[in-house]
């Protein structure tokens, strides 16, 4: 059976030595690596213990004559199911961006016609600077895929931002898709068939609550469920038995996935009692935090008196599960939208709700998250707080849904 190939081209930057780590990891996964060096990269990683863990001979000249005769700049992108470049520097992307092509590393970059799947890593003022940002949109309308960077600490003292190379599993889960639909990668098996959550049950909250005042009319917000259903998704992708309690939504129920529909706050808390014990819950629906204190048997009429709600609090259904005695799920995790404040607020929301971690977003109106199909969020956990660029909610899903694994990986090994 062939083997998924990966053609990392490794940029120079702080962020090369990460990608040993990123060999091996592809290299467990049974994909093999070809490497090839920026005349940079040789400066922070050496050829030699990159070729180690390729088992491979390393590329680092175009003008090596002897690789053009042997192999060539051509046939080593053509080689490959994908091409990676991580770490991406600024100045790699700016080659990119402009169709450069004076070493090996640009070159194959010009003549590939395998997908492309970039890890940028720089300085934040590099990252931010217009003329990245430029060649970033530019490679984007091209069709160059991109992971990361991440937001948080640099190599530099005292600087932070959105710079830091993506970590290794999100690249693994950024490639992931591209050798599946390669045509030698369909006949072989994805790394997606590892599963790590084959054999555990996630529960999952999505969509936001209608509680009625009357029989036409109700308390809503504007939640579309998109995120939970996404999160659902993600964790059967990766071998989950999954139930999905939903809110009314329009979107379609997923496939495989045990969904159970509600409208209220209260039929919510129930199918969830109903649907533990779970080892991961997540709680992406946007609950009522009020019901009408008594629903109307009729339609109330315009009488000319001013009606008056009286609201009552409804359950609390993270709360509710997370401090559970028997059947806590080993890990509870929570969405907070927010206006303002937002990674304040969760630290908070982490505490006062006792889940394990809270996934915050910004959901102010200039963001276009509620409704839409992208977020931005932060990961908030006892430890750390970790902000993830702008990504579509399908990939926040993924990557969460992998984060959600590895932590419940190491949990379980801890607790054994
Ligand atoms: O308190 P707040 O509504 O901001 O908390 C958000 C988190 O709590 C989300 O994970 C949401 O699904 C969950 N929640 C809940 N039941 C409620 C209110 C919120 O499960 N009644």
């Amino acid at each position: 059976m062939k083997q998924n190939r990966i053609l990392l081209i490794i940029g120079g930057g702080i962020a090369a030595y990460k990608c040993l780590d990123l060999v091996r990891r592809l290299r467990e996964q049974g994909v093999s690596v070809r490497a090839v060096m920026t005349r940079a990269a040789a400066e922070f990683v050496t050829p030699l213990s990159v070729g180690a863990l390729t088992n491979d001979r390393v590329f680092t000249d175009l003008f090596d004559l002897n690789d053009e005769r042997e192999i060539g700049h051509i046939y080593l992108s053509r080689e490959a199911d994908l091409v990676i470049v991580a770490p991406a520097t600024a100045d790699l992307l700016a080659k990119m961006a402009g169709g450069h092509a004076d070493d090996l590393a640009s070159t194959i970059l010009m003549a590939t016609d395998k997908p492309v799947l970039v890890a940028p890593a720089m300085n934040p003022r590099m990252w931010l600077h217009p003329a990245t940002q430029r060649n970033v949109k530019q490679l984007k309308n091209d069709g160059i895929h991109f992971v990361g960077p991440n937001v948080g600490e640099m190599a530099e003292r005292d600087e932070a931002g959105p710079g830091r190379l993506a970590e290794v599993p999100e690249i693994i889960a950024a490639a992931e898709p591209h050798l599946a639909n390669s045509p030698i990668a369909r006949s072989v098996t994805p790394l997606h068939a590892k599963r790590p959550l084959t054999g555990r049950h996630v529960l999952v909250t999505s969509g936001p609550t209608h509680e009625p005042i009357d029989p036409v009319r109700y308390i809503a917000n504007r939640s579309s469920g998109k995120q939970g259903h996404a999160i659902a998704q993600a964790a059967f992708a990766l071998g989950a038995r999954v139930t999905l309690v939903t809110g009314p939504v329009t979107l379609p129920d997923p496939e495989g996935i045990k969904t159970v529909h509600v409208e209220t706050a209260q039929q919510m808390l129930e199918a969830v009692r109903r649907g533990l014990p779970a080892d991961i819950t997540v709680f992406a629906a946007a609950v009522a935090d009020w019901r009408s204190a008594t629903t109307s048997r009729q339609k109330i009429k315009k009488t000319g008196d001013r009606p008056v709600i009286d609201l009552v609090e409804n359950p609390d259904i993270l709360a509710t599960v997370a401090n559970l005695e028997a059947e806590r799920p080993q890990h509870v995790i929570g969405f907070a939208a927010e206006t303002h404040d937002v990674i304040a607020y969760a630290k908070k929301k982490l505490l006062a709700k006792g889940a394990d971690w809270i996934v915050a977003n910004d959901v102010s109106s200039t963001t276009r998250v509620l409704g839409g199909d992208n977020n931005a969020v932060h990961v908030v956990t006892p430890e750390s707080v970790e902000s993830w660029p702008q990504m579509s909610k399908d990939e926040v899903a993924e990557r969460l849904m992998l984060r959600a694994a590895e932590h419940l990986r190491r949990t379980t090994a801890a607790a054994e």
